[in-house]
């Protein structure tokens, strides 16, 4: 039986924490150790099971990973080293790990195929496939009816699990200029990994700039890759050595977990956190800037620089009084994707209607976000309507204690348990909470650091 979390309200939250490190900036650190030539150390990894799960797919490939608490210590195999796999690769709950990967396998010379859990098997895949088979890459997934979907015609729909077939002698993915729909790190990062192996350049524009973790890693590495704005471009037949040596990396906190303890700090008066070491790269801050838009302010007290000169900083939040509410959309929205479930349980405690636009996205993360965020304030008492590509909150009212599902979705038991702790008498439950260590293995732990009344059972 799956754990649940029973929270309290809780008083002003007070002390000085870490979060687990970047699940994003894991995988990354993961994928460009096990393509190194020799040995790479990487600090601060999170042991979250996405990032696991990534590390597990690397092992099936011949690259020997070590797992030590927070170091993983990776022998490289270089950019031709991976050996084909036994068996499938397991990608878990984990989005990020099946499009990472399906961009490397892609350009492979040995055939692969990738499964996911239930909720990875229900998540979109057509927005990898097309881009790949449109450069020569020979994938494919499953339509809602389990028959082969290569996403030819553009109204079909393409699920997991995927199966690509390898390049032959002779064959090599090609050149592409490809204008992405949607900002998405994973589809952009997917186009970048199999660029590393094509015969011309990959030229990419995105609507907004998503998260930009993996063209700062490749050009720490000496990768021919250029930015501008909302375009990237890499040309590997440019001057390159066409590999690189091993790594010291050190992944910084968090933010997308960081967001949880933020939220709940500012929506209970009187806290007083600090979150040690947390990745700020500005890609990643929208939340810090819908929070300032509130009225709140998060201190920032610079740290040296994480994996691929990652800007990292202390956070410190003192909390007098509680934030107003406010909109959010466009560019912020995507500079915040993820910390929507976040922000929704801080939107209760904000007097006044908190607006998401523009986060049709959300329908297709690990649950869809705005139908489950929905549900679970409506749970808490807090009046709320479901819009197409977003939400809006009512804020400031009374909560009254809840007993909701997670749904698996782990930012949805999170949000779910700031909003518990918000609950002025009366014991929330929270079920299905084993999703939680995907991404934050000592959430309650951390939480009761910080004088909150939370128990897993
Ligand atoms: C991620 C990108 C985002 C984010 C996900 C992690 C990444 O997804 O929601 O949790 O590490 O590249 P999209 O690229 O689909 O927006």
């Amino acid at each position: 039986m799956s754990a649940k979390l029973v929270v309290r309200g809780s008083g002003p939250l007070r002390g000085r924490i870490q979060v687990p490190g970047d699940k994003s900036i894991g995988h990354r650190s993961l994928i460009f150790a096990a393509l190194a030539r020799g040995e790479s150390t990487i600090t601060g990894f999170s042991g979250g099971e996405d990032n696991l799960a990534t590390a597990g797919c690397f092992r099936a490939m011949g690259v020997p990973i070590e797992v030590d608490g927070e170091t993983v210590r990776v022998d490289g195999v270089g950019l031709r080293g991976l050996r084909m796999p036994r068996d499938v690769l397991d990608c878990g709950n984990s989005g990020t790990t099946m499009r990472l990967m399906a961009g490397l396998l892609s350009a492979q010379r040995f055939g692969s195929r990738m499964v996911g859990d239930a909720s990875l098997t229900r998540r979109p895949m057509g927005r990898i496939v097309r881009p790949l088979r449109a450069r020569g890459a020979f994938i494919a997934g499953l339509t809602a009816e389990g028959k082969q979907a290569t996403g030819e015609d553009p109204e079909q729909k393409v699920f997991p699990p995927l199966s690509i077939a390898p390049l032959v002698e002779g064959e090599q993915l090609a050149g592409i200029e490809y204008d992405m729909p949607v900002a998405s790190a994973q589809v952009k990062s997917c186009m970048l990994l199999s660029g590393l192996y094509a015969a011309g350049p990959t030229a990419l524009n995105e609507p907004h700039v998503s998260r930009d973790h993996t063209e700062r890693m490749m050009m720490e590495l000496g990768v021919p890759l250029q930015t501008m704005g909302t375009m990237v471009y890499l040309d590997p037949s440019a001057d390159w050595s066409g590999g690189w040596d091993g790594v010291e990396w050190r992944v910084p906190g968090d933010l997308s977990s960081a967001a949880f303890p933020l939220a709940a700090a500012l929506a209970l008066p009187g806290s007083r956190v600090i979150l040690e070491g947390v990745g700020v790269n500005p890609t990643r801050t929208g939340l810090l800037d819908h929070f300032r838009l509130m009225g709140a302010e998060v201190g920032q007290v610079p740290k040296p620089e994480g994996a691929g000169g990652e800007l990292t900083a202390d956070l410190e939040v003192h909390s007098s009084r509680k934030p107003r509410a406010s909109m959010i959309a466009g560019e912020l929205l995507v500079r915040m994707i993820d910390e929507i479930p976040a922000a929704c349980a801080l939107a209760a405690a904000a007097p006044g209607v908190t607006e998401i636009l523009d986060a049709a996205e959300l329908r297709v993360k690990e649950s869809d976000r705005i139908a489950e965020m929905a549900r679970v304030l409506t749970a808490f008492g807090v009046p709320n309507e479901e819009l197409e590509d977003g939400l809006r909150v009512h804020g400031g009212g009374e909560l009254k204690p809840a007993e909701v599902e997670s749904k698996g979705d782990h930012r949805i038991a999170m949000a779910a348990a700031v909003l518990a702790m918000q609950v002025g008498e009366g014991e929330s439950t929270i079920h299905d909470v084993d999703c939680v260590a995907t991404s934050f293995p000592n959430f309650a732990e951390t939480f009761r650091a910080l004088g909150a009344d939370i128990r897993e059972v």
